[in-house]
């Protein structure tokens, strides 16, 4: 039997999954790399430690009994979207990639948008410069580092320097490609007049293709060193959230999905190109050919429960150890025995500023409302709530934009928790599924190289016959009542204090 590999790029490390003829996983393996913070609110990871990443978890799911090398018949790309990778006119790498996580740049989102003008840029790109964006990070180069930026032959998004790697070839999909803030989104091909203005040049960006089409093989001596077959198709994939949407089966009008992973998205299926003017939420093109997705992105969704996990949770970590369970079940458990709410307590989980709803890089966390009372249980809960409910935000956002929110869906470690799970079904008061494949991205980039390779006769069927859901959680009308006022206050404390945002950040500079 035939069988396809996807490969993520993620931000902590590299997952490989390998799936068979009808979408069932038969193999996966994952191998970290480092993340650096030269500064707080930077970061930054080497492509170098990509390549190792992805070269050991191929060869740690390729010695999984009944997988070999020489049954892959596709691979299918997806990672972390906006990185910058940038290399010379040898194809060197010429600094660390900037992440989407990374908040330096918002000067150069001033700059871009002053250039293009903010209504042309949503008239071709459909979304406003933000910091986490793939052009201000080569405009950030351009004012900071002009001898690196002389150097620039190329500039790639993460998993498309892998495919180089795999290929030798430059190329990229549209729905990657449409968080670069270069990209006629509408049109789903680069913007020459946004590329130009800037003074970029167009041959930078690799030839960008729909999802599934094939982009090129892997080479015969980079095959032989990874135990591969010689020219096995590699398809041009997805960014991370429209890859995950395929593997997640949001593929139709209605289909809607919540991931809580370090991020948090709120990720719409949408049949043409609808945009807020107001650029809250991202209008991308999908990862199914000649539709597009909207989507709120949190940037400290999961992430705030780690900080906390991290920072005040040893004895957490300590107990998990000794009942050989997950820390972040440890927390869970505690954090169901108080009642919505918190007694009085609210999170705003601004951690690393924020994208939805507030684009602001200055934003940071909150814990409102703190008494001698409180305990770590309530802390941990006031998390998830504060989490949810800024995932509620980009849930308005898309019912506001005539989007339909039909079938909601849990993916990423947050729906792993009971907890987690009940209360995003109380606060955006929808019923909510589980999908019994939740591998992320990487089984998405699986599914589309099965498509591009003839497996499936399109996305639709790939996901119709690989994509099954399990569990379903209703809201509480009670909690729903409880969470309704809890959540107005919410979204009533961060205009109310988002000049000090500001000062602080003044402050520190
Ligand atoms: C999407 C975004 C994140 C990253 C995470 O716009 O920035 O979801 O793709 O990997």
């Amino acid at each position: 039997m035939k069988h396809y590999m996807g490969i993520d790029i993620g931000t902590t490390g590299c997952k490989v999954l390998v799936v068979d003829e009808n979408g069932t996983l038969v193999a996966g393996a994952l191998a970290e790399y480092p993340l650096y913070t030269p500064r707080p609110n930077w970061a930054e990871q080497d492509p170098a430690d990509w390549w190792e990443g992805t070269k050991s978890a191929i060869s740690k799911a390729l010695s999984t009994p009944g997988v070999s090398g020489e049954n892959i018949a596709g691979i299918g790309l997806t990672g972390q979207m906006h990185g910058s990778v940038l290399l010379d006119n040898k194809n060197e790498v010429l600094r660390r990639a900037i992440l989407w996580c990374d908040q330096r740049t918002h000067l150069e989102c001033r700059q871009i948008t002053e250039t293009i003008g903010y209504e042309r840029i949503m008239e071709i790109n459909c979304n406003p410069v933000l910091p986490g964006f793939q052009a201000p990070k080569i405009q950030w180069v351009k004012n900071n580092e002009p001898e690196i930026y002389e150097r620039i032959a190329r500039v790639l998004l993460p998993k498309d320097y892998i495919r180089y790697l795999l290929t030798g070839e430059f190329a990229t999909d549209v729905s990657d490609a449409s968080g670069t803030s270069l990209f006629d989104v509408p049109r789903r091909q680069w913007s020459e007049e946004i590329i130009t203005a800037l003074g970029y040049k167009m041959e930078w960006f690799g030839h960008c293709y729909e999802s599934p089409e094939i982009t090129g093989n892997v080479k015969n001596d980079v095959a032989r060193s990874l135990g591969l077959s010689p020219d096995i198709p590699v398809v041009a994939g997805g960014g991370d959230n429209a890859a995950g949407a395929i593997g997640t089966g949001i593929v139709n009008p209605g289909m809607v999905s919540a991931s809580l992973g370090t991020s948090g998205v709120v990720f719409a299926f949408s049949e043409k190109v609808k945009v807020d003017m107001q650029g809250r939420v991202h209008t991308f093109c999908h990862a199914v050919p000649g539709k597009w997705h909207v989507m709120g992105v949190m940037l400290a969704a999961g992430g705030s429960l780690r900080w906390f996990r991290d920072v005040l949770g040893m004895e957490e970590k300590n107990v998990a150890t000794l009942l050989e369970k997950d820390a972040y079940e440890v927390l869970s458990e505690e954090a169901a025995l108080v009642e919505p709410g918190c007694e009085g307590l609210v999170f705003l989980p601004y951690l690393t500023g924020e994208r939805t709803p507030h684009a602001d890089p200055h934003a940071r966390g909150v814990f409102f409302g703190l008494t001698l009372k409180h305990r770590k249980n309530e802390m941990v809960r006031a998390i998830m709530e504060g989490v949810t409910f800024g995932m509620r935000d980009s849930f308005e956002i898309i019912r506001e934009m005539g989007i339909p929110v039909g079938e909601v869906r849990a993916i990423g470690g947050g729906a792993k928790s009971p907890l987690w799970r009940n209360i995003q079904a109380d606060i955006y008061q929808v019923p909510l599924l589980t999908v019994r494949i939740d591998e992320g991205p990487a089984f998405g980039a699986a599914l589309l190289a099965a498509v591009g390779t003839s497996a499936f006769s399109g996305v639709e069927e790939a996901c119709r016959k690989a994509v099954k859901t399990k569990d379903q959680v209703r809201p509480n009308p009670m909690n729903v009542k409880k969470y309704e006022s809890y959540y107005r206050l919410y979204r009533d404390l961060y205009p109310a204090i988002r000049d000090f945002y500001s000062r602080l950040g003044e402050m520190e500079n």
